[in-house]
């Protein structure tokens, strides 16, 4: 019987923003997020009798452009495995558009643990977490529960994720904000390609990356959410200033993005506990307590056009 595994998406409060190697996606930092319980991907694989992959993504058969990333990974796996045979995989997503998540992270670890089970690898978790990330980058990270530490290493093989603290018994919600439910116009991939190769403040982000690794492992510890919540939006707010001091400059920010990020400064003056951070996309995630995530909603329901949904901690690979 096949099985299948499921994945959870995460979001990074130590952000991944350059490659040091395009191929094997070996990152040029550490990065450092939280596995969310509300996005996940269901995958499943079984051999079959052809010389092409056949992909199912949320039951729709998918034609060669679509298909290509995921026939590439398949292919690039099987000669790094050392195995000839052809797969049909489906996917099936449950990281909604409408949540403003991206899926590769949950759908790359599914479907690294799917193919570990196909095939019969036996990989262990590190060994899973390297092949996650030779689909997405950030799918290393999906691997494991709660928070999460991406190694970056200077090989195939020591670069891959660790779990920091798999179940923290910590009082952190996340709220998605989506703004723009459209595909973003520049891709992480060459967004943090185009940084990396022409932002001038490039070798800044790898020290501040570095420091704030440390001092956010301590405040996670502590379960101070204040001190996690300070850092992470710096850190966010670090890597969208590499967008725009590229050349040619660029921002996945949108007028909404800039209101809400003034609307949450603002109700931190108000003694409200909450931070935000901000992906390769206009959506803000916020972080904070129960308590100041449910006040952050009520004003955010004021705003027009947006749409919201809360997550809390998620688990690390499922398979059933
Ligand atoms: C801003 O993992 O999507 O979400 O490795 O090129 O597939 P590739 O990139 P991807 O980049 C994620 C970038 C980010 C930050 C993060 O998740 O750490």
């Amino acid at each position: 019987m096949t099985k299948t595994a499921r994945a959870f998406t995460n979001i990074a409060l130590i952000k991944y923003w350059g490659k040091k190697d395009q191929q094997l996606k070996l990152p040029c930092t550490n990065s450092l997020s939280l596995t969310l319980d509300r996005f996940y991907t269901d995958t499943s694989s079984e051999v079959i009798d052809s010389d092409k992959d056949i992909i199912y993504l949320n039951d729709e058969l998918l034609n060669e452009t679509q298909s290509k990333r995921i026939v590439n990974y398949l292919e690039e796996t099987r000669k790094e495995y050392g195995f000839s045979e052809h797969l049909k995989v489906n996917s099936i997503n449950h990281v909604p558009t409408s949540a403003g998540f991206a899926s590769s992270a949950s759908g790359f670890a599914a479907l690294a643990a799917s193919i570990d089970q196909t095939m019969n690898l036996n990989l262990n978790k590190s060994q899973l977490s390297i092949l996650a990330r030779r689909g997405s980058g950030s799918a290393s990270r999906s691997i494991y529960g709660g928070f999460v530490e991406w190694i970056a290493g200077n090989n195939n093989e020591n670069s891959y994720a660790v779990p920091i603290d798999e179940e923290p018994n910590i009082d952190l919600e996340v709220l998605s904000v989506v703004v723009n439910q459209s595909a973003k116009k520049i891709s992480s991939t060459v967004g943090m390609k185009k940084s990396v190769e022409t932002s001038p403040f490039y070798s800044n982000w790898v020290k501040i990356v570095s420091s704030e690794i440390i001092e956010i492992k301590q405040a996670i510890k502590q379960k101070d959410i204040q001190k996690i919540g300070e850092i992470a939006e710096h850190n966010a707010m670090s890597m969208h200033a590499l967008t725009l001091s590229a050349k040619p400059s660029f921002t996945y920010f949108e007028p909404k993005t800039i209101e809400i990020i003034h609307l949450i400064q603002d109700l931190r003056q108000k003694g409200i506990l909450a931070y935000v951070t901000i992906d390769a996309g206009p959506n803000v995630k916020i972080l904070g307590t129960h308590k100041s995530i449910e006040q952050v909603k009520t004003y955010l329901n004021n705003l027009s056009d947006v749409t919201t949904v809360v997550a809390n901690i998620g688990h690390g690979i499922q398979y059933f």
